[in-house]
Formats: C-alpha cells, sequence, structure tokens
C-alpha cells in the first residue's frame, strides 16, 4: 500500500494499514479520541473482524481482497443537517472512479449512498459522526469491492468480477481520494446545487415507477429525487412524499 498519495492537497498524507482491525471506522475513531489523527488521514485494514455496514449490518470482506478504509474529516465548514453531503460526495468519488476504470459501465447510486454497477452493489458508505456543540470530526467508511471474485449475495459485486482484470489496492485507493478531495473542495467552496444535480443524475430508479417498503406494506411510487435534507422524495400516486433512511426500503 502506498504511504502517501502525491496529487492531493490534504487527502491521504498520512495512510495508517493494519492487516487486520475490528472495524477501520472504530479504529479511527479511537485514535481520534486519543487525538492521534488529522484532517485528511487515512486509515485501511486487509480484514475485518467487524465490519460495520449500514442500519447495523455487517460488511463481510476476503481478507487481502477489497479496500476497506476510513477517511478522518473535520469539516468546519459543514453544518450537522448538512452531513448527508458528505455521504453523497463519497458516492459520486464511487461513480467516478468506476468509470475511469470501466468507461462504458452503468454506474448509479442507490439512495443514500450504495454504488451500484451494472445493478449490482459495489461499494458501500458509512459516515460516523461526533458531534459535541458542533460537528467535531467525521469519519467516512468506505468498503469497495477490488478482487473478490464470489460474493455469498448474488447482488454484489467487484472491479475483478466485472472486468475479469486484477487491480492494484493501492492505486485504486490513491484514485479515489483524487476523486473525494475534489468533491469535498466543491463543498467547501459552496458548490452544493452542483454536486446535487450530480447525485440526480446518478441516481437509481429515478423517474421510474418501482416498489417500495415502508411501515411494513409495499407501494408504487416514483423516484424524484432527494430533498434539501437528503431525504428520499417519492410519488406516490401523485402525492409527494418524503422519506428518512430507515423509513423505507427499496423492494424492486
Ligand atoms: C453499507 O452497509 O453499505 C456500508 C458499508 C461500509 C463498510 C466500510 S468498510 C470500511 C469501514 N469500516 C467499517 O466497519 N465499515 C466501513
Amino acid at each position: 500500500m502506498h504511504k502517501n498519495f502525491a496529487n492531493t492537497r490534504f487527502l491521504g498524507k498520512t495512510i495508517t494499514s493494519l492487516p487486520e482491525c475490528h472495524s477501520t471506522n472504530d479504529f479511527m475513531a479511537q485514535l481520534a479520541a486519543k487525538e492521534q489523527v488529522a484532517h485528511g488521514d487515512i486509515l485501511t485494514a486487509e480484514f475485518q473482524s467487524k465490519g460495520k455496514g449500514q442500519r447495523g449490518n455487517t460488511w463481510m470482506s476476503e481478507k487481502g481482497k477489497n479496500l476497506l478504509f476510513s477517511i478522518y474529516l473535520k469539516p468546519s465548514f459543514l453544518k450537522v443537517k448538512d452531513i448527508f453531503l458528505l455521504n453523497i460526495i463519497a458516492g459520486l468519488a464511487g461513480t467516478q472512479l468506476i468509470n475511469q476504470i470501466i468507461p462504458g459501465a452503468e454506474c448509479e447510486l442507490k439512495w443514500p449512498n450504495d454504488v451500484y454497477v451494472n445493478g449490482k452493489k459495489i461499494s458501500g458508505i458509512l459516515i460516523e459522526t461526533s458531534i459535541s456543540k458542533q460537528l467535531d470530526f467525521v469519519v467516512a467508511g468506505i468498503g469497495f469491492n477490488v478482487n473478490q471474485s464470489h460474493f455469498a449475495l448474488p447482488t454484489a459485486t467487484s472491479l475483478k468480477i466485472e472486468t475479469g482484470k486484477a487491480y492494484d489496492l493501492g492505486g485504486v485507493l490513491e484514485s479515489y481520494a483524487e476523486f473525494f478531495e475534489n468533491y469535498y473542495i466543491m463543498l467547501e467552496q459552496g458548490q452544493r446545487s452542483h454536486i446535487l444535480r450530480l447525485y440526480h443524475d446518478r441516481m437509481m430508479w429515478r423517474g421510474e415507477t418501482h416498489t417500495y417498503r415502508s411501515n411494513g406494506s409495499e407501494f408504487e411510487a416514483v423516484l424524484i429525487g432527494i430533498n434539501e435534507s437528503g431525504n428520499l422524495v417519492l410519488n406516490c400516486n401523485g402525492a409527494s412524499k418524503q422519506f428518512r433512511t430507515k423509513e423505507v426500503e427499496f423492494v424492486s
């Protein structure tokens, strides 16, 4: 793995690589508590024994095959209500990375931030925050499937499955960091509407009718997009409804 990146301003100037840990997000939060990290530092692991996913799920990954990493950020410019924008830029960086590696691939973001390529999930993002009076720090955890050939879930994929080729993990991480940093700088410069437009352009199922589940019942709706708070906006029989992350599931 590379020790630091030449083409970024602050991201990945310090990279710590562990053979194993419970979760890079948890390890990074522990380093933060001991004030042993700085804005833009990256922590990677070859294997996580308790990798965390969204909604309390686990994130499974074969040892040494994929990217498992956390980025430590101190976005002092960002209000707590706008933290969802970090999810968005982390997802956009994933789509841009995939299109750099596989130019013709259909690469979409399933709300809020799962990265899909050719209809299968290739990357997941777990943003965790420490908030006292204001936003203290953020740990952006990213799992990106690179060289794994088989998954228990039929809905998962990797770069290797999509292209038949193996990739250097350090090189893929470096490209991701460059894309992520560019979006982060855009956000810092106030280019929120531009970022939201890019996100909407990548949104899976946008403008289409599909089945969703909420409160135990299924219904058909057209996906409109997200609102100013990052909540999902669906049109159900002509009425616009908004959902927070745990309130709705995509069915089919
Ligand atoms: C999801 O459920 O889609 C989010 C998965 C996030 C996984 C990554 S792997 C690196 C970091 N450490 C963790 O424990 N989780 C995130």
